[in-house]
């Protein structure tokens, strides 16, 4: 399996206990370093995990960057299902973080490309990303980036395949008020992070998870591309790792 380094928990709990667990040491090792996070279904348990570790006193966030990885576009912040919204609910309400060091792709950006273009910048003047938490997609897909020819390179606004409306609609009322493109860090923003943690849990992403880690290289499942990185860990629960 590479040289990627693949951690089983025995369900979603422990899942989110050794993400959370890996995220604070993260942050310990390098207290005011660049950390970037992911939203979705998976790491919510990690997010809340993260904030028990905090009331605890076993980490501190008051002196770290963050970018996350991706935000639908367009979308007001104050929608519910924004990326923007779910950070806070998730974390950032909870814990110590300075809001003016979170970064975000602004899904209100009047100028897509041009928000694009800022927020790579941003990423290489903070120093670029120390850790990134990912999730994946049933596709393959890491942040937005959809299976495709040629893998993505740097920030840029993406349309959904169907099948990542299809996905993502059970967050929306309706299947038309998903939005139908997004933001995303590209992939090659993703291989430049110095530390990876991808979770991966539940059924559903059985099949994605063995052709993840066991396929080949390939841009038609974009997380495949992580088997080239020099330092990933990747947590999945029992479910997830049934096909391996
Ligand atoms: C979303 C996000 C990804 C996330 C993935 C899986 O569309 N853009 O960053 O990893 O889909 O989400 P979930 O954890 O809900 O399955």
């Amino acid at each position: 399996m590479s040289n990627l380094n693949v951690v089983i928990a025995k369900d979603y709990e422990e899942l989110s206990k050794k993400a959370a667990e890996y995220i604070a040491s993260s942050i310990n090792a390098v207290p005011n370093g660049v950390y970037g996070f992911a939203t979705g279904g998976t790491p919510v348990g990690t997010y809340k995990a993260l904030v028990d570790l905090y009331k605890e006193g076993k980490v501190d966030f008051s002196k770290i960057t963050t970018f996350n990885l991706d935000e639908y576009y367009p979308i007001l912040k104050s929608n519910e299902n924004s990326y923007d919204y779910f950070m806070k609910e998730n974390l950032f309400n909870h814990v110590n973080v300075d809001l003016s060091r979170i970064n975000l792709p602004n899904g209100e950006a009047k100028d897509p490309a041009l928000e694009c273009v800022e927020y790579e910048k941003k990423i290489v003047e903070a120093g670029g990303i120390d850790m990134q938490l990912l999730g994946i997609g049933t596709n393959g897909h890491i942040g937005f980036n959809e299976p495709s020819d040629c893998f993505s390179s740097s920030t840029q606004l993406i349309s959904l395949t169907q099948s990542t409306i299809e996905a993502n609609k059970r967050y929306f009322e309706s299947e038309e008020q998903v939005p139908k493109q997004a933001i995303t860090m590209g992939i090659k923003t993703i291989m430049l992070v110095r530390k990876i943690l991808i979770l991966i849990s539940g059924s559903s992403k059985a099949k994605i998870a063995k052709e993840f880690l066991k396929g080949s290289i390939t841009p038609k499942v974009p997380a495949s591309v992580l088997q080239m990185h020099s330092d990933v860990t990747v947590i999945l629960d029992k479910e997830a790792s049934a096909e391996l």
